[in-house]
């Protein structure tokens, strides 16, 4: 009955990042057409080797996955595939991350990347009446000269594109590192968020709100530490998109049933559920309503609630908002 009625509920997903959307099928069927070889036999083989004790042996992982996109057409495949299957979901609206500097680095250019996600776009609205919108995570382990001359090769696209992002190893890489590109993407016209709270203090979701002034926090699940943070993020109505079956698997939380999903909204925090990278982290984002429904006996109020807040928290226009909510 929950289980229907979440497939059911329109949603937006707000937190995904298409790289992390490759299924291991589609990875092996991207390696045969590019003549690309990976390290693992079989599907189940790849399957087996998503075990992991925090975010960097995930990324370790995922960047390599990545290296079977090669083509416009990889791309462009890769996102119907996710789009086909978040329609499934309920998702109606989705804001998708993508690394510019994970491919680029491998030399396949920054228009192969962008046209075959944004095809993929105009595919998705076509068949499912589905609105997406592009945000360019920069990486954070590189510097920020580099964010720099991914926002300049962006310039052609960034009418296309909806926001910039921050992701990839937290600790270490603080939000003020990209205190400058932050503000030059916003000078463009930009929306920002970052990844903050994840493994990273609560001081680093302060420097995502005082140094980089973003529009959203992704994950934020660590500013429960500060009572004094989590009151600001509850008066400026800032919204968080969480991840709960990414936080289980790369250990954020060590059981579900711990997920802190219901104390954020008890405490006024504009939570949303998202899937982070679907096909590393075992499910799409109704698996991930369902996991915390099920783990923390969330009711129809609350799934509702959260519904609403992915629509609240979206870059859409308000008009598109309120006809939503
Ligand atoms: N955190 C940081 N970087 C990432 C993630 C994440 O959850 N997923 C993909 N890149
Ligand atoms: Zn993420």
């Amino acid at each position: 009955m929950t289980q229907d009625f979440i497939a059911a509920l329109p949603k937006a997903e707000l937190h995904l990042h298409i790289e992390g959307s490759l299924e291991p099928e589609l990875m092996f069927a991207l390696a045969a057409r590019n003549g690309v070889a990976i390290p693992y036999a079989s599907v189940e083989e790849v399957r087996a080797a998503y075990a992991f004790s925090n975010l960097q042996d995930f990324l370790d992982i995922y960047y390599a996955g990545a290296d079977v996109l090669r083509t416009r057409a990889d791309f462009h495949d890769l996102a119907v595939a996710y789009f086909d299957r978040a329609a499934a979901d309920g998702v109606v609206h989705a804001e998708i991350m993508f690394d510019p500097q994970t491919h680029t680095a491998r030399g396949i250019p920054f228009a192969e990347v962008i046209e075959g996600l944004l095809s993929a776009m105009a595919e998705a609205e076509a068949r499912h009446g589905m609105t997406s919108a592009l945000i360019m995570s920069f990486l954070r382990h590189l510097s920020e000269e580099e964010a720099f001359a991914t926002l300049e090769e962006a310039t052609p696209w960034l009418e296309r594109i909806t926001a910039v992002g921050l992701d990839s190893s937290e600790v270490g890489h603080p939000p003020e590192k990209f205190a400058r590109v932050f503000a030059a993407a916003r000078g463009r016209g930009l929306k920002l968020v970052a990844h903050a709270g994840e493994e990273g203090p609560p001081e680093y979701v302060r420097q995502a709100l005082d140094v980089l002034a973003v529009d959203r926090i992704d994950h934020g699940n660590r500013s429960l530490e500060d009572a004094a943070l989590v009151e600001r993020l509850a008066r400026e109505g800032m919204t968080l998109t969480v991840c709960p079956l990414s936080n289980l698997k790369l250990c954020v939380v060590d059981r579900i049933e711990d997920h802190p999903i219901d104390a954020m909204l008890a405490q006024g925090l504009r939570a949303t559920i998202n899937s982070d990278d679907p096909a590393y982290f075992g499910g799409y984002v109704a698996d991930n309503y369902r996991a915390v429904a099920a783990a923390r006996g969330l009711d129809r109020h609350a799934l509702a609630t959260l519904a609403r807040n992915s629509f609240t928290g979206s870059f859409l226009p308000p008009d598109a908002i309120a006809a939503h909510v």
